[in-house]
């Protein structure tokens, strides 16, 4: 039988341990590299995070699997077993310009079904954590199940991307929307944004594309708020997939689809 509970505390110690590796290596100079573009960065620290995170998890879990962005974990085919994914800094380039608003995400798979989900804003000192069934927190704060707030009343996370040109959708779909809301947010840290909607601070996020490990963990935590998730298209997420994401309150959601995103 798998002890959920040993691995939550686990888990949780070894994201506060990696947050205080990452506050201490900010004091030091750190090397930048791009990846697949000059905007799509990495740093050692990336790097470092992702590592400490696989050596424990090895050491105490061998038959555990991991997905990390960085590539250092396991190459998945399935989701089978237990399945840690791990972002060990999402928001990189925040991190690099502005040292805060970057978050470690963690969200930790059961055969495909998600049981616990850990987003650590390092700056902040807050853990948005979700165990499955039994809700989910900001530090010590239960977050209350989610309000159905009408998308006039409601703030949309969406980068300005999406409403200009782009590869990935026609700006003229997005933009009645954009105008629609209350007020628009964008904090560059798909984790973060996806937390702040769990915690009822934005009602709805719309992305053209995120890797699972920029929303695993997210995930998670609007499952245990009765949070709604899909791709644009209306389709359930495959967690090893990259997908364009719509999330939010179940309301919010429903009139996004209705009025904005025509599907089958
Ligand atoms: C990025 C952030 C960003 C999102 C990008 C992601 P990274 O993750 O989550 O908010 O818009 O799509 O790649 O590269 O900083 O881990
Ligand atoms: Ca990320
Ligand atoms: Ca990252």
């Amino acid at each position: 039988m798998t002890n959920w509970k040993e691995i939550d505390r686990l888990a949780k110690s070894w994201v506060k341990e990696a947050g205080q590796r990452i506050k201490q290596s900010m004091k030091e100079k750190m090397t930048i590299e791009t990846k697949s573009n000059p905007n799509d960065l990495v740093t050692n620290i990336d790097k470092e995070t992702e590592r400490f995170f696989i050596e424990k998890i090895q050491s105490v879990f061998p038959d555990h699997h991991i997905l990390g962005e960085e590539g250092q974990g396991d190459k998945l085919t399935s989701l089978d077993g237990v399945v840690w994914i791990i972002d060990p800094i999402d928001g990189t380039m925040n991190f690099i310009h502005q040292k805060r608003n970057f978050a470690i995400s963690i969200g930790i798979f059961e055969n495909g079904k998600g049981k616990i989900g850990l987003i650590y804003d390092v700056t902040h000192d807050e853990l948005y954590h979700a165990f499955q069934g039994e809700g989910a927190y900001m530090n010590n704060t239960k977050l209350g199940k989610m309000k159905e707030v009408p998308l006039e009343e409601s703030i949309l996370a969406i980068n300005a991307t999406w409403i200009t040109e782009n590869r990935r959708i026609d700006p003229s779909v997005l933009s009645p929307l954009v105008r629609r809301v209350r007020g628009t947010r964008s904090y560059g840290s798909a984790a973060l944004e996806l937390a702040y909607v769990a915690a009822g601070r934005m009602d709805v996020y719309v992305t053209m594309r995120l890797a699972p490990w920029d929303y695993a963990a997210g995930c998670i935590l609007l499952d245990e708020v009765g949070g709604t998730y899909t791709t644009i298209d209306g389709k359930p997420l495959n967690f090893l997939e990259n997908h364009s994401i719509v999330a939010g309150n179940p309301a919010a959601h429903r009139a996004i689809f209705d009025e904005y995103l025509p599907h089958e």
